[in-house]
């Protein structure tokens, strides 16, 4: 690793990232902001894409291909699937799908379009990091399975569908396109999310109550992550 990525989607998924960092240089691109800096030895760039898929398409080929980051790590917040996650609670991905992709009606399964697949995964090692610190410092963490779409899900119909068609254990709206690139760019990623609402009636309201200190949660453990690779 020389220059680390660092990805959230929105302001709130950064600021607490931030503030690890001193004599942060700010570098326009691309109608985004990319927040330059050092963390002991190591590059790093930070950056929050703007919700969604295509907006965080954008910023993980950016950084990688303007920016030459050799790693990503994604932080943020999702919605909860799995009833052992509550919120603020952690979730790393080993997987990731897309659960809006739909070409069904070619007989192809949900999330699956020709010469991709259902599935991206993450990279295996930086997973089992992210549980070893867990382990180490005492942490709930889940390792599973994350959907994502372009849609803020706060309905129980469209969860129980993301749930059991893709065995999701959460959902949000950028982890598989980060990984798609990643995994097209030969890039090793990390998705992590704390969780701050359970993609029901209730979503809305809790995602605007939760969103900073699941943020906070997502970045603190993130940072432990970063310290334990650069060790
Ligand atoms: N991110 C956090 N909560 C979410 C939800 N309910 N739907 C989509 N993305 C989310």
């Amino acid at each position: 690793m020389t220059k680390l990525a660092i990805m959230g989607a929105m302001q709130e998924e950064i600021t607490p990232l931030l503030e690890y960092f001193t004599n942060i240089n700010i570098v326009e691109y691309a109608n985004n902001k990319y927040y330059e800096a050092k963390y002991g030895d190591l590059d790093v760039v930070v950056a929050y894409s703007k919700i969604g898929k295509v907006f965080s398409t954008l910023t993980a080929t950016t950084l990688i291909e303007h920016f030459g980051c050799d790693t990503l790590l994604f932080s943020g917040v999702a919605g909860g699937i799995n009833p052992q996650l509550k919120i603020g609670d952690l979730i790393v991905a080993n997987k990731l799908s897309q659960h809006d992709l739909d070409i069904t009606a070619f007989g192809h399964p949900f999330g699956y379009v020709p010469e991709g697949s259902v599935y991206v995964p993450t990279n295996e090692k930086l997973k089992n990091i992210a549980l070893e610190v867990a382990k180490e410092n005492n942490i709930k963490i889940i390792e599973g399975i994350i959907a994502t779409g372009d849609q803020f899900v706060a309905d129980e119909k469209r969860k129980e569908f993301i749930s059991s068609t893709f065995d999701a254990d959460a959902l949000e709206m950028e982890g598989a396109s980060v990984a798609v690139v990643c995994d097209a760019l030969n890039v090793p990623c990390l998705i992590l999310r704390a969780i701050s609402d359970t993609a029901d009636m209730d979503a809305g309201f809790n995602f605007d109550e939760f969103l900073e200190t699941s943020a906070q949660n997502s970045a603190n453990f993130l940072i432990k992550i970063i310290n334990k690779l650069i060790k």
